[in-house]
């Protein structure tokens, strides 16, 4: 009997054993799938914690630098200024908002003009205040008889419009940072990069001593006539000099301007107390190669003198280059290769440049303003080395050219 109960004890502590062993079992398998769903979600959760992070930085980075590719503006003011220009006022279509610029870079617009197939991509410098974040503003002159892109913008673009634009660039800027005395030149429409930078300087309440000479014809090329002028009698730090080249018999010196001559060093020389300043120049090709050689002869440091060129894109594109502008040329025709496209083309000197050859072949390559400025067109050589056929201000990275500036000087091998 006793042997029955000890056999009954023990096999009830067995299926009692068994039953706590598989009840553990299954809270540790339970704990385990639980603890390997919460890993998971932990790392689904990173993951998005991470990605969030990640889209956030490169949302502040496009709110703090600009945006990659085109972004739509609606034009919001259109205002003519008189010679032959109008100032047009940029917001954002989107609605957010407006990342900042340094004074003197410039815009890029990609037009869709009437007549053209493909889509006319100019430069045009931001002529408001870098301190100044409700619009962008660009101030365009007409060029005649036909400018593709100045004639669109006068004739056809109205408030309420929109256009593609790319984000604010350049290497010609005033760097607010600093305190330094600067002189700002500007020439013709050439004054928008350098009224943005006086502009800048006294949003900012900078007491930066600043010397601005502005150089055109007339009154009636005078932009910017009443704004100039307030700045002037605000700002003790200003030295405004306007010089009219052909005075009309209505405009009044000391008035309306104050020098019956062309800006030029010789001016400069009797205006400022030394030459210890920074120069930044904008305008006509011929006055800023005069001002800039003449500046060099003054004893002024080359990194101290900044300019920026408007070439007239669709001429400098069709120019022949000059027979001794090549005389570097060992051939009259380059093998040139398009490695992505696939395409292997002749160039001539007839062609002009690589982008013209690109073109001319159904290659797409990117560009601006076609004038070896503005960086748009950067291109890396596989192979091969290369001529400039024009004046470029930016220099590209070695292994790269820009290519609406440079025709190949041997056989050539590009990555587009
Ligand atoms: C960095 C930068 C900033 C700039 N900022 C400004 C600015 O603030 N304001 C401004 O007004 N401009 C500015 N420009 C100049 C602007 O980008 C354009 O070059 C200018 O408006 C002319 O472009 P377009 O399309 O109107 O003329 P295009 O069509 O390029 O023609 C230019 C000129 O060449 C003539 N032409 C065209 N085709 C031929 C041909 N086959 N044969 C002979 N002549 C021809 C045209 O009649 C015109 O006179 C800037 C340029 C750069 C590079
Ligand atoms: S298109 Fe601007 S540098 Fe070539």
């Amino acid at each position: 009997m006793s042997e029955l109960i000890l056999i009954a004890a023990v096999i009830i502590l067995l299926v009692a054993g068994l039953q706590a062993a598989m009840f553990l079992m299954k809270g540790w398998l339970q704990f385990s799938g639980q603890r390997e769903a919460n890993d998971l979600k932990l790392a689904i959760l990173n993951e998005r914690l991470q990605f969030a992070a990640m889209t956030r930085n490169a949302e502040q980075k496009v709110l703090d630098h600009g945006w990659s590719g085109l972004r739509k503006f609606k034009i919001a003011k259109k205002i003519p200024e008189g010679g032959s220009i109008s100032s047009f006022y940029f917001v954002p279509h989107d609605g957010k908002p407006l990342p900042p610029f340094q004074p003197g870079q410039y815009l890029t617009f990609s037009l869709k003009v009437e007549g053209h197939q493909r889509p006319v991509v100019r430069c045009y410098s931001l002529s408001d205040s870098a301190l100044q974040r409700d619009y962008y503003r660009a101030s365009v002159k007409r060029v005649s008889p036909s400018g593709a892109a100045s004639g669109h913008f006068h004739d056809n673009l109205e408030e309420g419009d929109i256009v593609d634009v790319k984000a604010p660039s350049g290497s010609f800027y005033l760097d607010m940072s600093e305190h330094s005395p600067v002189v700002l030149i500007g020439g013709g429409v050439g004054i928008t990069p350098v009224l943005s930078m006086l502009k800048s300087i006294v949003d900012a309440g900078s007491k930066r001593e600043v010397w601005f000479l502005y150089g055109v014809r007339n009154r009636q090329e005078h932009i910017m006539f009443d704004e100039l002028r307030q700045i002037d009698a605000d700002n003790e730090n200003v030295r405004l000099h306007i010089c009219y080249s052909s005075p009309l018999e209505s405009d009044n010196k000391g008035e309306d301007f104050h020098h019956d001559e062309r800006v030029s060093v010789d001016l400069l020389k009797r205006l400022l107390p030394s030459n210890n300043y920074d120069y930044y120049m904008c305008g006509p090709s011929a006055m800023m190669s005069s001002i800039t050689k003449e500046l060099n002869q003054w004893g002024v440091p080359d990194n101290r003198v900044h300019i920026e060129a408007f070439g007239p894109a669709s001429v400098k594109a069709q120019k022949q280059p000059a027979p001794e502008q090549v005389k570097d040329v060992k051939e009259p025709e380059f093998e040139v290769t398009f490695a992505r496209s696939g395409k292997t083309v002749v160039w001539t000197n007839a062609i002009g440049s690589l982008l013209d050859l690109a073109e001319d072949n159904g290659i797409q390559l990117d560009s601006g303003c076609r004038a070896g400025s503005c960086g748009t067109c950067v291109t890396a050589l596989k192979s091969g080395e290369v001529n400039y056929i024009d004046d470029h201000s930016g220099e590209p990275e070695v292994g790269t050219c820009l290519a609406c500036v440079a025709a190949p000087s041997s056989t050539l091998v590009l990555d587009a």
